[in-house]
């Protein structure tokens, strides 16, 4: 039994890696899901050969509950609310982990005489019971304070307490004390079990604390990065329970999820510190991120018929697909709108930004579900210059990411962060409601530009009026 466990073990490891590398292609992703979903298979059927389990009631109990609610979940969430989701699966994975240590640490320590080393069987075990109760408890308290955020349940803006990285700071000392005590000299049984506590109320507070300071365009970032925690406490519980699949997988996560933070934070041209300890948001939240009509002097608008006038005689359009566009559910609508456009001899291209929407991938999601060839998706880098030839930039419901204050302002909070150089279009088109802000919660001095246009409206009814106009006009 323990070579066909291992076995799986190791096929599980190796099409999970396998599946992670498909992941990093759109073309590929469908698969890679689905090949990491049957490693994950294969993991949790060796698990349950692996363990000497005896009694299934309870595990058959959590796998239909779970597997209820998980399939109920993932079934109705919308594309717009995926972060939050995200959010809150780290939260569980992170508690899971920090559940596991928890149960061996008060099995096998807890009302026993002596430090955790020699009651748990060595140094190396107990740290990493220690690390995994810490992190685990940590991700699982931020994570539900991110999921609130995103939610609306609590405010989304940074909540700056007074001396909170004072306070952050002692209650991470208290940690790494207890756990040293925990390690070293607790002798007797009641100042274990008062250590335990110790650590598991301070770590879970760390995690609120650590977290509520951090909103608006950050909380992306922080999710990313919770999922990494997630990871590593998967991988201290594996090295406390000595399995291996665990390990690994857990290692892969905190990998992923921290290159991912890194991603972004190179994106959002912010180091990782400054997200952490910054309070992005805050300011622009006080100084209103809603209507600033009055920062919109010279805004020009035109309807659906006027743009259809000229996008018609255009031969060049790049289109910006941003959140709205996921909001309003418009990509078939801006793939019906492009394929009228190449019909009519123009090239189309699509112009994605790498923080574009609410997660990484987003926009690519969206329009391969729409079916858009990926030969007509361009990364910013790919695109960029492309702007100054191009008769028309499409803009449909995206904002930070193309706002010239990342390159002209350098007061601004995105100031530096990477974006498309719409305006050097020959005509600007913006789809979106209102004058509104974006994510970033800051206003858009696009909205001013000569050769901008604002197509006010929800992104799908503009663009399928749109579609009608330039049906009639190209015939
Ligand atoms: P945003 O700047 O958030 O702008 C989206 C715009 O869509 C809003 O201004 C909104 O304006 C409009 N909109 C909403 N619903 C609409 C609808 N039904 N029809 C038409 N328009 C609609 O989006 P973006 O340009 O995609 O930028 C993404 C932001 O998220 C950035 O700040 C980025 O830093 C942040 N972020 C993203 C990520 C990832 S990984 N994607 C990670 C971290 C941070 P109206 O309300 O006026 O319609």
């Amino acid at each position: 039994m323990d070579t066909v466990v291992a076995l799986l073990y190791l096929i599980a490891s190796i099409l999970f890696i396998f599946g992670l590398k498909m992941l990093t292609r759109v073309k590929t992703a469908r698969r890679g899901n689905w090949l990491s979903s049957s490693a994950m298979f294969l993991a949790i059927l060796a698990t349950l050969l692996d363990m000497g389990v005896v009694d299934y009631t309870f595990i058959i109990a959590g796998v239909l509950i779970g597997g209820v609610i998980g399939a109920v979940l993932a079934l109705r969430v919308q594309m717009t609310a995926m972060p939050e989701m995200v959010a809150i699966f780290n939260g569980f994975g992170g508690g899971a982990s920090a559940l596991v240590a928890c149960s061996v640490l008060f099995r096998d320590a807890v009302g026993k005489d002596g430090a955790l080393p020699a009651l748990l069987g060595g140094m190396d075990t107990s740290v990493s019971l220690l690390v995994s109760v810490l992190i685990g408890c940590l991700t699982f308290t931020g994570s539900l304070i991110a999921f609130g955020k995103l939610r609306g349940f609590i405010s989304g803006q940074p909540i700056i307490l007074p001396g909170n990285h004072v306070i952050n700071l002692l209650l991470g000392l208290t940690v790494v004390a207890a756990s040293v005590y925990l390690l070293v000299s607790a002798s007797t049984p009641d100042p274990v079990f008062w250590g335990a506590v110790v650590v598991i109320a301070v770590s879970l507070l760390l995690g609120i604390l650590l977290v509520i300071p951090i909103g608006g365009a950050d909380m992306p970032v922080v999710i990313s990065l919770l999922n990494s925690y997630s990871g590593l406490a998967a991988a201290s519980a594996g090295f406390v329970l000595q399995n291996n699949v665990l390990i690994i997988s857990g290692a892969l996560v905190g990998a992923s999820g921290l290159i991912l933070t890194q991603i972004m934070c190179k994106a959002m041209n912010r180091s990782l510190a400054n997200v952490l300890f910054g309070g992005f948001g805050q300011e622009s939240a006080a100084g209103g991120g809603g209507k600033k009509d009055d920062a919109y002097p010279t805004v020009k608008s035109c309807g659906p018929e006027e743009a259809a006038m000229i996008l018609e005689s255009a031969r060049d359009v790049i289109i910006v697909p941003g959140y709205g566009l996921a909001v309003a559910q418009a990509q078939h609508v801006v793939k019906d709108m492009a394929d009228q456009l190449i019909k009519n001899g123009a090239q189309v291209r699509y112009a994605i930004h790498p923080v574009a929407g609410r997660m990484p991938g987003h926009m690519n999601v969206l329009l391969a579900e729409s079916k858009v060839p990926y030969d007509q998706l361009f990364d910013l880098d790919q695109i960029n210059d492309a702007f100054q030839n191009a008769d028309a930039a499409l803009v449909v419901g995206a904002n930070d990411v193309v706002n010239p204050a990342a390159e002209k302002e350098p007061d601004s909070p995105i100031y530096g962060m990477p974006v498309l150089k719409v305006w050097d279009a020959k005509t600007v088109f913006v789809v979106k409601r209102s004058l509104s802000a974006g994510f970033a919660a800051i206003p858009n001095d696009l909205f001013n530009y000569d050769n901008n246009l604002m197509l006010f409206g929800d992104a799908k009814k503009i663009l399928t009026e749109l579609n009608a106009e330039l049906k009639e006009a190209l015939g």
